[in-house]
Formats: C-alpha cells, structure tokens, sequence
C-alpha cells in the first residue's frame, strides 16, 4: 500500500522525475543509538524505511532505483552487526518473492554475490527468475557492492574479451557494458541521507555527472517528502555537462 494519497502520487507523477536516482541508506547506526538502542535496531528501522521509499520512487514515475545497502567494505563491521545486517536482507528478499508480481518490481543485484550466504544466493536465483518475468520499476539492491571492485571486474572481462578477439576497442561506451549497470541511464540524482557528504565507493562510474544531494536526516526518518525536497533541489539545478551556457 503506497503511504501517500492518489492525488499526491498524481501530482508527482505530473512533474519531471529524474529516471534514475541513487541512494547511500546512511545514518541507521546513530539513529538507534540517540534512542540508547543497539545499532542493528537502526539497521530493522532503515529496512522499513526501504519498503516505503522504493513504492514511493516506484508511484512518481521514476524507472530505476539504485539503493547501497552494503559495501564491500562493511565486512569490516563487528560480525554480529554483518550477521544481523544479512538477516534483514535474507527477509526482505525472501517477502520481496511474495511481492515483486503484484507491486510490478524488479529486483537486480549489483555486487559480488560469491561472498553472500547460499540461502541468500539461492533467494537472490528466485527473484532474478521473477524479475526476468516483469517489465517495469527496477531496484538495482546494491549488495557487497563496491565502485572500485565492480570497474576492475568490468576492466578483467573486457581485457580478456579483447585479447579473446571478443571485442575490438577499448573505448567508453564499450567499458559500461561490463557494468553491473550495462544498458541503463545513469543516475540523474544521488542522494545521501545521514549527513556524511561522501560516496563511500558508490557507482564510482555511473556517478561521473550525476547531482548530488546531501541531507542531515538519518535513513530510518526519511520520508516520501524527504525524495520530494531531493527532485525539487535537482529540479534547480543548472545541469551543464562542461558546456558552456547559452
Ligand atoms: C547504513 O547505516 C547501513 C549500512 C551501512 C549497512 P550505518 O550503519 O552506516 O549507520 P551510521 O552511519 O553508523 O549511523
Ligand atoms: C556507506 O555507508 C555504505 C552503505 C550505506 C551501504 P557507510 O556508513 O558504510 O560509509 P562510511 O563508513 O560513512 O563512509
Ligand atoms: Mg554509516
């Protein structure tokens, strides 16, 4: 059930909405520890928080949602924390196969899946099945993701693809092919909620142009007006890529 009103969804949807926006969820640590709670109760908070903006970004009329939701380097977390952090992912992938049909999601994993659990790359086999079913809104669940680990893969396959006689040329267009983002926009927008202003090795590639908004709240108080005051501030933005204005 979307959490806003019919008539807010079209009024969104009547506006320009970018085509792909970019979230870090940051901020669900100190969040729970303001409310003298264990962290990993920010982390089940943040999960909901998930839910609620993916339908929302959904219902405005945006066509892919990229969410960071673990890196490559949040291994270095004390193990409780990582254990807890695959629990939440093990059950939202496990209700997203109940829900993906009826709300028309996608869901597509960017990441290393080689180091994930076998319970969570064997949910992770069934809703690539579903996704490969359903056209329409993409989450791309950044999952053991890393910027640099992804481009050294892409640079590993596309190398040996020349040397293979696979591909001519090394050249840009070619490079994003070997990306887990191959054949999608780029994000227009990049949010980051929890005040930090850094990409933490978020689509180091895919990020080159997009607009990058900052805000103080924590993941798990972010709402549906939280992307509306993100679209509004892009929507402001003068986007030039290194042209000059006329
Ligand atoms: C984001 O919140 C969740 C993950 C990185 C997995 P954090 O856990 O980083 O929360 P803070 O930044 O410590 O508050
Ligand atoms: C970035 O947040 C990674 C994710 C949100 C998945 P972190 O909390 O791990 O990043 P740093 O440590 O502040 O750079
Ligand atoms: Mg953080």
């Amino acid at each position: 059930m979307a959490l806003f009103s019919k008539k807010e969804a079209e009024r969104s949807a009547e506006r320009a909405v970018p085509r792909h926006i970019a979230i870090i969820l940051d901020g669900n640590g100190r969040w729970a520890k303001k409310r003298g709670l264990p962290r990993t109760a920010g982390h089940a908070v943040g999960a909901e928080t998930m839910r609620k903006i993916t339908r929302y970004c959904r219902d405005i009329g945006v066509e892919y949602l990229s969410l960071y939701v673990f890196s490559t380097e949040n291994w270095n977390r004390p193990p409780e924390e990582v254990a807890e952090l695959m629990r939440l992912l093990e059950k939202y992938l496990y209700e997203a196969i109940d829900d993906m049909a009826k709300e028309n999601l996608r869901i597509v994993i960017f990441g290393d899946k080689s180091r994930l659990s076998p319970k969570i790359r064997s949910l992770i086999e069934r809703t690539d099945e579903i996704t490969s079913h359903i056209e329409g809104f993409q989450v791309n669940l950044c999952l053991n993701y890393g910027g640099r680990d992804e481009i050294v893969r892409a640079a590993r396959r596309y190398a040996q693809d020349v040397a293979e006689g696979r591909a001519n040329d090394i050249d840009e267009a070619g490079f994003s092919q070997y990306l887990y983002s191959a054949g999608l926009p780029d994000p227009e927008l990049l949010i980051r909620p929890g005040g930090e202003m850094r990409t933490s090795n978020f689509l180091m590639w895919q990020l080159a142009y997009s607009e990058m908004y900052f805000v103080d709240t924590l993941w798990p108080d972010f709402t549906p007006h939280d992307i509306d005051k993100a679209i509004d501030e892009y929507l402001r933005r003068d986007r030039r890529f290194g042209k000059v204005k006329e």
